[in-house]
């Protein structure tokens, strides 16, 4: 029986990916630097400094220093932790509410398993941080997903197995993570996408939590 959803932040509970696409394109038109949205797709669930390399490959750089790039993403950061103070209750995706309430109701926990460093900051800023029952997110473990390290990580925490619990997740690396975890993996996007997914819906709203707890 399942025990324990993870839930993945950035796309998932909101859509903050959109904050990451802006700062990401602010740095870029400052440095002189190539980006658009298929960039952007490509850069969902992926760490901050991962991101920058997947940037400067496009741009086909490879003559900036690790130093630099930490720079540019450190710059990134500060932008986009700009963004997220306009972040309120009002940018909850659409039905995820609702998913809380019946996984609480069940008696299901509740877990957070984020890549990202401001993730207790929009949770907060969500009015959600009461909901969960355990938070990884991207200080908890150095491995970044698609490592399983992460889900493990929260598993581990609430003393629960891989095999009881589902992820939800709007990246590719996510859903990687979580079947390298042997865990469920729930993603919200397009099927042709998400070959490995065991369950995926266009959006949080379509989620059918019968059909995944049978
Ligand atoms: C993930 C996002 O949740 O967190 C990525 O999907 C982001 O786009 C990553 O790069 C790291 O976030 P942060 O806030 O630590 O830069
Ligand atoms: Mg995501």
């Amino acid at each position: 029986d399942i025990e324990l959803f993870i839930f993945d932040l950035d796309g998932v509970i909101t859509d903050t990916a959109e904050y990451h696409y802006l700062a990401w394109k602010e740095l870029c038109d400052d440095k002189g630097l190539l980006f658009n949205r298929e960039v952007n797709e490509k850069l969902r669930g992926v760490s901050r400094l991962d991101s920058i390399k997947i940037i400067m490959e496009y741009n086909k750089k490879d003559d900036v220093s690790e130093i630099e790039l930490i720079e540019w993403a450190t710059e990134k950061n500060e932008r986009y932790k700009q963004l997220i103070q306009k972040v309120t209750p009002n940018d909850l995706i659409e039905g995820i509410t609702e998913i809380f309430n019946r996984l609480k109701n069940k008696n299901i926990k509740i877990a957070l398993g984020s890549a990202s460093k401001n993730a207790k900051a929009v949770i907060k800023n969500l009015g959600i941080e009461e909901i969960f029952d355990f938070i990884g997110d991207g200080y908890s473990v150095d491995k970044s997903k698609p490592a399983p390290d992460l889900f493990l990580y929260v598993a581990k925490n609430l003393n629960i197995s891989p095999g009881k619990c589902v992820v939800v997740e709007d990246a590719l690396a996510g859903i990687e993570a979580a079947k390298s975890a042997g865990m469920l993996g729930v993603a919200i996007g397009k099927k042709e996408d998400f070959k490995k997914a065991d369950f995926v819906y266009n959006k949080i709203k379509d989620i059918n939590l019968d059909e995944i707890l049978k």
